[in-house]
């Protein structure tokens, strides 16, 4: 007889690992490689979700019965819905994130009413089956690069770092433990850096933000933390990456099979553009030292990509 997962105890829905003290990262019962895992940071006087992300499993409930007593406040990495569907549940807490994000949910939202459904593309999830409950009300707080949030004797401030993988991504460093929770940026199954229309994200600015991140940051970062594809990561991965991006910047070219393991499991995941993405002679996959970037080759540069 098939498991229903729905009807285990909510112990059994989920289970947690310590990835530092008070730090834990959250796995959603058999989750498959594309799906974002949840942190929970505790302070002293609340404790910070860092991305709700999307599981149809109760995740509050388990938060608050098996990992934490304290308020919680909700920190979006980026506006894509596999990160933030589930802020709706959360509505009564402080939820934060870069005011980009926050136009990109208002534009969803805008695009439901109009549409007087509740179902549209999302560039991470594709299409995605909504209920006007999940759309959500809340109105965020909003946050910017050297902004700090203080948990109690836990303070966790915004790097400054230029979105890459999405324009909206904000990266979160823990001045406690020494983590960088980076959502979708700096993750090791891909680094999507293709020159996206309306975006920064090129080889190039990665670099640049690797080298600033390196040069402030790196002796106090202790791990980097993004949401799929293994976490937590030793910080060489940033150097790692760096070197990952100058061979790219110096005409080593990557591979054509742009796949990783949750696009090798999943390629019709994020709109099936992984799909297409394979079909395209001009997009590579660069590996380096289990570094991964997937980056278009006639746009490597910021230059490159200005009006497109
Ligand atoms: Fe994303």
């Amino acid at each position: 007889m098939a498991l229903d997962i729905h009807a285990l105890p909510i112990n059994k829905k989920f289970n947690r690992r310590l990835i530092a003290p008070d730090t834990w990262i959250i796995n959603p019962f058999n989750p498959n490689f594309g799906t974002p895992r949840p942190y929970v940071l505790i302070g002293d006087d609340c404790a910070a979700l860092i991305d709700a992300t999307h599981t149809t499993l109760p995740i509050r409930e388990y938060i608050e019965k098996c990992v934490t007593d304290k308020p919680l406040v909700v920190l979006c990495t980026h506006s894509h819905l596999d990160h933030t569907n589930d802020n709706y549940l959360f509505e009564d807490c402080d939820i934060y994130m870069s005011e980009y994000a926050w136009n990109e949910i208002k534009a969803r939202r805008d695009m439901d009413n109009k549409a007087g459904m509740w179902r549209f593309s999302d560039p991470a999830c594709g299409d995605v089956e909504m209920t006007p409950e999940q759309r959500g009300t809340y109105t965020p707080k909003i946050l910017k690069p050297g902004d700090t949030i203080d948990l109690g004797n836990r303070v966790i401030e915004v790097l400054p770092y230029v979105g890459c993988h999405s324009p909206g991504s904000l990266i979160f460093f823990d001045h406690k433990t020494g983590g960088l929770f980076t959502g979708d940026e700096l993750e090791t199954g891909q680094m999507l850096v293709m020159g996206q229309p309306g975006t920064k994200s090129c080889v190039e600015q990665l670099r640049e933000n690797l080298q600033v991140l390196i040069d402030g940051w790196y002796d106090r970062i202790t791990m980097v933390c993004p949401a799929h594809n293994g976490s937590p990561i030793h910080p060489q991965f940033l150097k790692d990456l760096a070197e990952n991006c100058d061979r790219v910047l110096s005409g080593i070219e990557g591979d054509m099979d742009v796949r990783s393991m949750s696009f090798a499991a999943d390629p019709d995941s994020m709109g099936g553009r992984a799909r297409i993405w394979m079909e395209d002679p001009d997009i590579l996959r660069s590996e380096w030292k289990g570094t991964s970037i997937v980056y278009n080759r006639t746009r490597l540069h910021k230059a490159d990509i200005v009006g497109k």
